[in-house]
């Protein structure tokens, strides 16, 4: 079976919905015909200056997450990238190929950059480590959101230059991205993406929220002045947001939610985008904190695949430190 990778990175205290609808929902669905590997970028997330038990207890959340989600960790390998060290050293050979001007352009760095975030050269050589994840494992295809698809183009790039270079070693990959659900927004700003880290409490749906947290988030959601509930993410982002969540969970066709909602107002949109979101979130809670109470179930499968990934990691590696000139070990 050919294969898939995809991570996420321990960042906040819970992955949101955008991180679900954009990613993990596909993830749950690709497993059935790849060979998957999901993994916690626990090294990308050191980018951003956190307290170790903080870092540690949101790994541990967010491989949860994925679990809880539906990711089967006996037939995907969901392991932590740190797990896996072979990944910063393919990192620094991604580094090596990739020019500084080039790196220079990442719109993802530039705009932390303009931000005033004080950048680390961790951030700025992000990509390439993001690169040598998905290239490590011959990946055919990544399951992520639309704002990674910048880091997919360097990531084929690098997998051509190399090839150029040294040789067919490394599977150039495709980004999976779909349309309905690659950008969810904020609910308090719906020009914004959700994002853990950016979002304002309020904005935020996340995975872990109770559900009448859920509800009033999704009630009090910035719509506009209109009434009319029509699929124009230009003119009406807020309600065109609520129609594609409710789309992508329901399986609804948005035409047919327009439909539906016809001459009625945004209040009954909203209730039920609320129902939609607590009846795909609420059947994962209980299995995240069984997760979580007991970690050694957890600690299991971390370490169960990492040991399966390592093997396709050592694989790669040897093709790769051979191509560029790098003696055998032993
Ligand atoms: P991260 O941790 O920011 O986000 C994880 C995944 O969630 C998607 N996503 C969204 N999709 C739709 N709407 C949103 N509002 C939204 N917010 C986030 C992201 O596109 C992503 O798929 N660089 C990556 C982590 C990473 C990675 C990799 C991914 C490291 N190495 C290798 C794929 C392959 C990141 O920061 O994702």
């Amino acid at each position: 079976r050919p294969r898939i990778l995809s991570g996420m990175q321990p960042t906040s205290d819970s992955l949101h919905l955008g991180n679900y609808l954009g990613a993990l929902v596909n993830w749950v669905g690709l497993q059935d015909d790849f060979d998957a590997y999901y993994f916690v970028a626990d090294l990308h997330a050191l980018t951003v200056p956190t307290d170790p038990e903080v870092l540690r207890h949101r790994t541990r959340v967010t491989a949860a997450q994925f679990i809880a989600a539906g990711v089967d960790p006996t037939r995907s390998a969901v392991f932590c990238q740190s797990h896996v060290t072979a990944h910063a050293e393919l990192g620094w050979l991604m580094s090596c190929l990739t020019s500084f001007g080039e790196a220079s352009r990442m719109t993802q760095f530039k705009d932390k950059v303009a931000k005033g975030q004080n950048a680390n050269v961790g951030l700025f050589t992000y990509p390439m480590l993001m690169a040598a994840d998905i290239l490590m494992y011959d990946a055919a295809y990544v399951p992520v959101g639309e704002d990674q698809r910048q880091h997919l183009e360097i990531t084929r790039d690098l997998a051509e230059r190399f090839n150029a270079r040294f040789g067919e070693t490394l599977t150039v990959p495709e980004p999976y991205i779909l349309k309905e659900s690659a950008k969810i927004m904020e609910l308090t700003d719906p020009t914004a993406k959700m994002s853990g880290t950016n979002s304002p409490d309020k904005g935020l749906l996340l995975l872990s929220d109770e559900p009448n947290r859920l509800r009033k988030k999704i009630m009090s959601a910035v719509t506009d002045t209109g009434s009319e509930v029509r699929f124009d993410p230009q003119e009406k982002a807020g309600v065109s947001n609520l129609l594609a969540i409710h789309s992508v969970l329901s399986g609804t066709e948005v035409a047919d939610l327009e439909a539906e909602f016809a001459g009625r107002g945004y209040g009954d949109l909203k209730k039920a985008v609320a129902e939609v979101v607590l009846a795909a979130v609420e059947p994962f809670r209980s299995r995240m904190d069984e997760l979580l109470s007991d970690p050694a179930e957890l600690d299991r499968y971390l370490a169960d695949g990492a040991e399966r990934a390592a093997v396709v990691a050592g694989a790669t590696m040897t093709r790769v430190r051979d191509a560029v000139g790098l003696l055998p070990a032993a």
